[in-house]
C-alpha cells in the first residue's frame, strides 16, 4: 500500500477511498471469476521458532499461506469453538470457510461491501453454519451484542472512517468478545491505530508486527502469483496487478521489506462490564 500506484486510492478523501476500493473489489469479483481463487490476502509463513504448520486437507494446500494468516489472526488469541463469529471484509470467502470448517465455531457470518464477492462466496462455500451478506463495515447490518468474535483481515485500510468501523465492531460484539484484526499501515501510523482502538473502548490484549512472516509468505507465492496474473490480466495492467498482489520486487513488497509499511496483528477485547 501507499506506493505511487495504490497511493492515490489509499490517500484519497475518505468518501472517494471507499468508492474506489468498492469498485476495485467489485471488478475483481465480477471480472475475475475463477472460483478456485478464494483469498485476497498476502499470507503468513511461520518462522523457525513459531508453531509447527497446521494440518490441512489436500484441497486447501494451495491456499496454505492465506489460511495460515487467518489461523494466526483468528486462532492465535482465542478459542473459537462454539462461538458466533463475524468476519468483516470477507472477500471471496476463503477465510470464513476455513474458520467454519476447521475452528468449530457455532456460526460464521461473512460481510463484504462487494455484492459480486458475496455472490461468489455464497456459491463457492457451502458449509453448515456459514453464511454471507452484503454490508458496509461502517454501518453493519447486524444487531447489537450479537457476536463473540469479529475477524478483520487486510480490509480496514479500505474504509472511509476507522472510527466508525470500530464503533460498529464494539456495538456488535458481546461483552467480553474479541476483535481479531490484521492489516497494513505506514510505520508512523501505529500509535494512531492503537489510539483508535482505545477510543473505541476496545482493550488491547495482543499486538504483533508480522511483517517478516508476511514477506516470507510473499516470497513463497510470488512466482505462482506472477504466473497466474500473466494468464488472466492484459499486459498493460500487469504492473498494477503485481503490485496489488505484493509480488516480490514490486513497490508494495519493497515498502514492507524496508519497514515503511508494517503488517500488524492485534487481539482486542470488549470489556466484560460493557453494556
Ligand atoms: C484485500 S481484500 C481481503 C479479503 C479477505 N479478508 C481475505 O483476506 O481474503 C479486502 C476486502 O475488504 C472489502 N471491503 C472494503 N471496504 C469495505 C467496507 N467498507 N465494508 C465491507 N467490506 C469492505 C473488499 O470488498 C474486499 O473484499
Amino acid at each position: 500500500m501507499l506506493t505511487k500506484i495504490i497511493g492515490p486510492i489509499v490517500n484519497s478523501s475518505p468518501g472517494l477511498r471507499r468508492i474506489l476500493w468498492k469498485r476495485w473489489y467489485q471488478f475483481l469479483a465480477g471480472g475475475y471469476r475463477q472460483e478456485d481463487w478464494t483469498f485476497m490476502n498476502y499470507g503468513f509463513a511461520p518462522r523457525d521458532s513459531q508453531a509447527p504448520p497446521i494440518d490441512l486437507e489436500p484441497a486447501d494446500e494451495p491456499d496454505r499461506y492465506s489460511i495460515q494468516l487467518y489461523h494466526h489472526v483468528a486462532a492465535g488469541a482465542v478459542d473459537l469453538r462454539g462461538q458466533d463469529v463475524l468476519e468483516i471484509g470477507s472477500g471471496r470467502g476463503g477465510g470464513c470457510s476455513y474458520v467454519a470448517r476447521y475452528l468449530q465455531p457455532r456460526s460464521v457470518l461473512g460481510i463484504d461491501f462487494s455484492p459480486n464477492a458475496v455472490a461468489l462466496s455464497r456459491k463457492r462455500h457451502v458449509v453448515p453454519g456459514l453464511s454471507f451478506q452484503q454490508g458496509d463495515a461502517e454501518s453493519l447490518p447486524c444487531p447489537d451484542n450479537a457476536f463473540d468474535a469479529v475477524v478483520n483481515v487486510e480490509s480496514s485500510h479500505c474504509y472511509g472512517s476507522m472510527e466508525r468501523f470500530l464503533g460498529e465492531v464494539f456495538r456488535v460484539l458481546r461483552p467480553g468478545g474479541y476483535f481479531l484484526w490484521a492489516d497494513m499501515r505506514p510505520r508512523e501510523e501505529r500509535d494512531t491505530v492503537l489510539a483508535q482502538f482505545q477510543n473505541a473502548g476496545l482493550e488491547l490484549r495482543q499486538e504483533e508486527d508480522i511483517t517478516p512472516n508476511v514477506l516470507l509468505a510473499l516470497d513463497g507465492v510470488s512466482d505462482r502469483k506472477r504466473e497466474t496474473i500473466s494468464r488472466y490480466v492484459p499486459r498493460y495492467l500487469l504492473p498494477w496487478f503485481e503490485d496489488f498482489a505484493g509480488v516480490r520486487g514490486t513497490r508494495v513488497y519493497e515498502s514492507l521489506r524496508k519497514g515503511d509499511v508494517q503488517y500488524r496483528r492485534c487481539a482486542l477485547q470488549k470489556p466484560t462490564a460493557a453494556l
